[in-house]
């Protein structure tokens, strides 16, 4: 079978298409992998499913089915934006997990058929590891590094001491950062997604008009936790707090707790870059809380925050340039898909 056949190091594919179907945006990206081994993102297509706001969360089926009517049209919009054809793809990276089920399998069955008919190998990626090699796109990825991945399903802070070793340092023990965010823009009636609606209505708004506590205070691990937060905004609101001022109150207390707990992390592990990614790293108060700090913070490029196929296609690179062998068409989806097995 030609896809387990491993690529040689003489001959690393130019171009490498990344699909990620996992949740409720079909992404379809392509990867220029130059022969000096550098990276170039040529092409980033998202649809966002928008079937789910009438529901107030993502319907599972009703994603599985969107995935299937959009992801050609999807794939011939990345090809146009490159101006490549299907031809040109020498290496088919998609996720395998972790996610919905059913809509990843969209996603992995399109791109091992697609592998299949062009006869080039063909990856199974990870998503977490998708969300922090997409900070590739900006930067040279070298471990050894933190990551703290913060999107709307997950917070996870990985040491990374050697490439493709992920040690998890710290993780949320309730809600994940951005899921906070939609769950109090929804509360303060800003709309959805709440990140970018916080973020917005936080600027016109007084910070300390409402009082959040640090969470966790005092804990001498690196564990995140929200529901402190969305408690206070929800006590807040009833008691009549304008939506800016809870949305600043928030965001500021947010941002103060996941760069707080990222810079001790890195201070332990004798960490200098710390990698952020994932929906939430688009937050313009967390960049420049990062940009202010004496770690070198590494973010995603443009499109690249929330889920995307480039950032799947820029893992498949790195794998491709450690010689990793490529995946069994035999690889099946999965919906919990632990990046470290063992907890720090
Ligand atoms: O990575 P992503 O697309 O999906 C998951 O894999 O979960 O992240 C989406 C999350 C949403 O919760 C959204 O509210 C949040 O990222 N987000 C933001 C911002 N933009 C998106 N959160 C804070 N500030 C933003 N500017
Ligand atoms: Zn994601």
């Amino acid at each position: 079978m030609s896809s387990a056949r491993p690529p040689s190091e003489r001959h690393l594919p130019r171009y490498i298409l990344g699909i990620d179907t996992s949740c409720d945006d079909t992404g379809v990206g392509l990867v220029e992998l130059a022969a000096d081994g550098s990276v170039q993102v040529r092409a980033n297509r998202v649809w966002s499913q928008t079937v789910h706001a009438q529901y107030g969360g993502v319907m599972p089926e009703l994603a599985s089915r969107e995935h299937v009517e959009r992801i050609d049209a999807v794939l011939e919009a990345a090809l146009a934006e490159a101006g490549l054809t299907v031809a040109d793809i020498g290496v088919v990276t998609a996720t395998s997990g972790p996610g919905l089920v059913g809509a990843l399998l969209v996603g992995l069955m399109y791109g091992k058929g697609l592998a299949q008919a062009l006869d080039v190998p063909f990856y199974a990626a990870h998503h977490l590891e998708g969300h922090i090699f997409a900070a590739a796109s900006e930067a040279e990825l070298q471990a050894p590094y933190l990551a703290l991945v913060v999107s709307g399903g997950h917070t996870h802070l990985f040491d990374v001491p050697r490439e493709g070793d992920y040690v998890l340092v710290g993780a949320t023990r309730d809600d994940a950062a951005g899921e906070a965010f939609d769950k109090i823009a929804r509360l303060a009636g800003l709309g959805y997604p709440g990140g970018p609606a916080i973020s917005e209505a936080a600027r016109r708004g007084d910070p300390d008009a409402v009082p959040f506590k640090e969470p966790l205070r005092g804990q001498k691990g690196f564990d995140f936790s929200f529901s402190g937060l969305k408690t206070a905004a929800l006590l807040a609101h009833k008691a009549g707090a304008k939506p800016e001022d809870l949305a600043a109150g928030f965001e500021r207390a947010a941002v103060r707790f996941l760069v707080g707990t990222t810079l001790r992390a890195a201070q332990a592990q004798g960490r200098e870059t710390v990698v952020v990614s994932g929906g939430v790293a688009a937050n313009r108060a967390l960049r420049e809380a990062f940009a202010a700090s004496p770690v070198r913070a590494v973010f995603p490029g443009a499109g690249l925050n929330t889920d995307n196929g480039a950032m799947i296609a820029l893992a498949g690179a790195a794998a491709l340039r450690a010689g990793r062998a490529p995946s069994p068409l035999s690889e099946g989806a999965v919906a919990y898909a632990p990046l470290a097995n063992v907890p720090a």
